[in-house]
């Protein structure tokens, strides 16, 4: 989106310019143009990308299941040099460092995201001897219920595991970035943190907070050599609708058509591991309505 900003900008700025000496018809013409090369660079690049982790050190939190289990196995066969996986469930993370294919490159944290001070604690001593290349806020969890209906410890949580443990994550990871001069930050945010949908309050709250949070972190830290990378992704299909919270904090239990209908997640995963690699600061995961969404948010 920052990049399309920065395109509309050069745009209107050509179109101008363009007018003022030769009359709209050329300026349109001239301006269209350049918007046309620009998306062929664009797609070109997309297209073409050769994905490779070789020698990085990767933090994905969330690594227990869907997205993150998915993008831990194909960092690790990209060339990744080693993978920290956290999430609550031990056995799960055991799991997918099992079947990763080189278990020697996985290792696995225990951190509960819902206890911001703990993850702060507990990263602050992970990342004094790990250089992690590259910080993937991932686990997350969503919500099925009426803000009426939900109780307020929830609404907590829910702002506890999506945005203020990733901001505790990225505290204790960001000095070894700024003294390595690189690093690359990267927040799975959600369709639901451009455009907000009924009985989804906290959810959307959580992820706007934590899209509104990156976009500042990221004009202060660019200039040291970091960027930070945020993906919106529309449905995947993942456990996320089950293991979501209702108004009461136990979980739904069910899956969502729309989830069952979504993107898998084998491909979800690679379209994001591309958007890293290839520094898109905003990259909106999904299809032509997905695009659309900044646009029709005026709900
Ligand atoms: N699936 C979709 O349609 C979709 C769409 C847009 C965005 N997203 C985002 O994608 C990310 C990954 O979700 P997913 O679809 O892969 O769902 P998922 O399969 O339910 O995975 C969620 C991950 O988050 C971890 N997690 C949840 N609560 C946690 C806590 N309190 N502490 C530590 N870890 C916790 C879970 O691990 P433990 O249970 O082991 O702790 C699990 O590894 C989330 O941020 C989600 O918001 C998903």
């Amino acid at each position: 989106m920052s990049g399309k900003g920065n395109l509309l900008g050069l745009f209107i700025f050509v179109g101008v310019q363009t007018y003022k000496q030769y009359k709209w018809k050329n300026a349109f013409v001239l301006g269209l143009l350049i918007f046309v090369v620009v998306q062929a660079i664009r797609t070109f690049r997309w297209n073409h990308v050769k994905l490779n982790f070789a020698g990085k050190t990767v933090f994905i939190s969330g690594g227990s299941s869907g997205l993150g289990e998915e993008m831990c196995k194909q960092m690790i066969r990209l060339g990744a040099k080693k993978i920290i996986i956290a999430a609550r469930r031990v056995d799960e993370l055991e799991r997918v460092k099992r079947e990763s294919g080189a278990p020697e490159k996985v290792q696995v944290l225990q951190l509960d995201l819902s206890q911001p001070h703990d993850v702060l604690e507990k990263c602050t001593s992970l990342f004094a001897n790990e250089k992690v290349d590259i910080l993937v806020n991932n686990g997350g969890i969503s919500q099925r219920d009426c803000f009426e209906d939900l109780g307020f410890d929830v609404c907590q949580k829910m702002m506890n595991v999506n945005c203020l443990s990733h901001i505790a994550v990225i505290k204790a990871c960001l000095p070894g970035m700024m003294e390595r001069k690189q690093g690359k930050i990267v927040n799975i945010l959600s369709g639901s943190g451009i455009v907000a949908l009924p009985m989804r309050t906290m959810y959307s709250s959580s992820k706007f907070a934590l899209s509104g949070f990156g976009k500042a972190l990221r004009a202060e830290v660019k200039p040291h050599g970091i960027s930070v990378i945020q993906t919106y992704p529309d449905y995947i299909r993942t456990n996320i609708s089950a293991n979501a919270m209702t108004g009461d904090g136990t979980k739904f239990g069910k899956l969502d058509p729309n989830i069952a209908k979504g993107m898998a997640c084998d491909e979800a995963a690679s379209q994001t591991l591309k958007a890293i690699q290839l520094n898109i600061s905003e990259f909106i995961l999904g299809g032509f309505i997905m695009q659309m969404a900044p646009y029709l948010s005026v709900s």
